[in-house]
């Protein structure tokens, strides 16, 4: 449970053989339950937008949207970075990256995207992780050593994470992928991005993880429920 009273009901899993038998619901009601015992005021967790088995439990125990975050992908030899100008771009501690999101929009309610999960802003705390900022956009670079909870990105992945204006998104990308990624290392690089960012993501090479653009986009979802 979070400082803030919110309980994450992370990790349920139902044996493949045992699915669609009712068994999700139950595991969940559990969870609720016992965060209501604990003295819990809210409920989340996120998932997959293509996690139909998780939404539907969602939505099953009247967890509601709270807000969603897109992810693109790229082999990291077909990025083609746009132009930006280096003096408008500054490197920024974790402390400075709290004080910037508070000035960006993250939709309802101070939870962050940190790539495949979400973290209460006053929780973010990663001494691994890059930020940068210029003045309309911050992008955080996860890798592997970097504390996401509850997954990281693989060895020759990174996830970059960007919140702001899309353009400004956009050259922060640019600018990390010339001179903060280690080519020999990384092949991959995922971006996790507000919806209206997508198009200009896009034309950098960014593409939908499952590589084919007619497929609905995937997106990391986080429901809420008042208990
Ligand atoms: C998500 C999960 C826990 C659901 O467990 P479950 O025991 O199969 O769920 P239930 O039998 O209680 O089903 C609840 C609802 O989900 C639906 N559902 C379950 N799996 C589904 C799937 N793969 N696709 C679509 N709907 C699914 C059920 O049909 C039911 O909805 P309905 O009554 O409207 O038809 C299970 O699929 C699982 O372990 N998945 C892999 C791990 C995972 O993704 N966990 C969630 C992490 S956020």
């Amino acid at each position: 449970m979070f400082s803030n009273g919110v309980a994450w009901l992370e990790g349920g899993r139902v044996k493949v053989s045992h699915q669609k038998k009712g068994i999700g619901r139950v595991q969940l009601k559990y969870a609720i339950d016992y965060a209501i015992k604990v003295g819990a005021r809210v409920a989340q967790y996120d998932t997959s937008s293509r996690n139909f088995g998780s939404l539907s439990l969602a939505k099953f125990h009247g967890f509601k949207e709270k807000k969603r975050t897109e992810v693109l992908e790229s082999d990291i030899n077909d990025i083609n970075p746009t132009e930006y100008d280096l003096s408008d771009i500054r490197k920024i501690s974790n402390e400075e990256a709290k004080e910037i999101y508070k000035t960006m929009d993250i939709g309802p309610g101070d939870e962050l995207n940190i790539g495949w999960s979400y973290i209460p802003l006053p929780n973010l705390e990663d001494k691994n992780s890059l930020w940068v900022t210029n003045s309309d956009a911050i992008l955080q670079k996860i890798d592997i050593r970097s504390r996401a909870l509850p997954e990281k990105p693989r060895e020759n992945e990174v996830w970059i994470v960007v919140y702001g204006d899309p353009a400004a998104t956009s050259q922060l990308i640019s600018y990390t992928v010339d001179h903060e990624l280690n080519k020999e290392e990384i092949n991959i690089v995922a971006v996790y991005c507000q919806a209206e960012a997508l198009t200009h993501i896009k034309e950098l090479g960014f593409k939908n993880p499952s590589w084919n653009d007619d497929e609905e986009p995937i997106a990391v979802v986080l429901v809420e429920k008042d208990l």
